[in-house]
């Protein structure tokens, strides 16, 4: 068993409470986002082939497009001072991913495996780890409620 960064064990990023952004509905988003990057993982160390991989991106694209948007309007709720930057980072996230996604259709490569696998594992996890975790504190005094918020996206 290795382990290299936070949160990884042997490649895969693995769960941990120290990961909580104090929303248990975020935290399970971001649990489904782990989950989707170590299924991509899987995907590419079996060689599963171009559309199996690329249906498990897929997810991966769509689920981060609706957590995104949870995310951001409990920031906003919340009266998060980062909200601003934070979305302006989302959006880059986004667009860095389906460019990756565009890329991988168009060629398939080992390289482009690697460096697709390794943009994914810091992404997830310096954004969890860093970027969340500064609305927690935020969220956590605002009081509010935020599955009502949800509720109402
Ligand atoms: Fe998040
Ligand atoms: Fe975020």
């Amino acid at each position: 068993m290795t382990s290299t960064i936070a949160g990884t064990i042997d490649g895969k990023v693995v769960w941990s409470d120290d990961m909580s952004v104090g929303c248990s509905a975020l935290d399970d988003d971001h649990k489904i986002l782990i989950q989707a990057l170590n299924d991509f993982i899987e995907a590419l160390e079996n060689d599963e082939g171009v559309f199996v991989t690329d249906g498990i991106f897929m997810v991966l694209l769509d689920y981060t497009n609706f957590h995104f948007a949870r995310e951001e309007a409990i920031m906003k709720a919340c009266g998060y001072a980062g909200f601003e930057d934070h979305v302006k980072t989302h959006g880059e996230l986004k667009e860095q991913l389906m460019d990756a996604r565009t890329r991988y259709m168009r060629n398939p490569s080992p390289d482009l495996e690697d460096e697709i696998r390794d943009f994914l594992l810091s992404w997830l996890q310096s954004h969890i780890l860093v970027r969340d975790m500064d609305y927690k504190g935020r969220v956590a005094a605002s009081g509010q409620d935020l599955d009502s918020i949800l509720a109402n996206i």
